[in-house]
């Protein structure tokens, strides 16, 4: 189930509350090609004790509003990935504005990849990212104990264009 905006804002708004309460650590990116053509590829890989992540990400086409960004949670029980039923779907502008600016490019510390809200489109070339720590993303905060499994997709009418597989593992914070 995908949330427009105003559910999505409550959803953020509640999260200060639950922040504290785990720890996420980065365990593997994939990248998502797309279905007929990659135009966003992210190569994008884990390194370091800290699992930090570290790559490129070379877009082939502006990252622009004809495209949509879609991010769906999933949680792992019983050695199963189900829907979480978290997700967003928004245009690009949107997403990089309200989503991406606050959420993750924080942890994007070295790296010529736009994080103004502003940025859009985003234009086609590469960019690179140097030991970002996403661990402290926090979407991770909307899913459960255990792996959880972020899937963002860039599309256009339903063609997936490209994207990327975030695994994270939560564990309960010790106080
Ligand atoms: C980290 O990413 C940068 C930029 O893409 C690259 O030059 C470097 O080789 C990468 N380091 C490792 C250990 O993969």
């Amino acid at each position: 189930m995908l949330f427009p905006g105003i559910p999505l804002l409550l959803f953020f708004a509640s999260l200060e509350q639950v922040r504290a309460k785990y720890e996420s650590r980065l365990e593997s990116i994939k990248r998502i090609d797309g279905d007929t053509e990659t135009l966003f590829e992210f190569n994008l890989r884990v390194i370091g004790r800290d699992n930090l992540a570290n790559g490129s990400m070379n877009f082939l086409a502006d990252l622009s509003d004809e495209f949509e960004v879609s991010t769906l949670l999933y949680v792992l029980q019983r050695g199963e990935w189900r829907s979480s039923n978290i997700g967003v779907c928004y245009k690009s502008c949107t997403y990089i504005a309200i989503i991406y600016a606050t959420y993750f490019a924080p942890s994007f510390k070295d790296s010529n990849f736009p994080i103004d809200k502003e940025s859009c489109p985003i234009k086609k070339g590469e960019y690179y990212v140097r030991n970002a720590d996403l661990s402290g993303a926090t979407w991770a905060n909307f899913g459960k104990t255990g792996l959880n499994k972020c899937i963002i997709t860039i599309r256009k009418d339903d063609v997936v264009f490209g994207g990327l597989e975030v695994v994270v593992v939560l564990t309960e914070q010790r106080f």
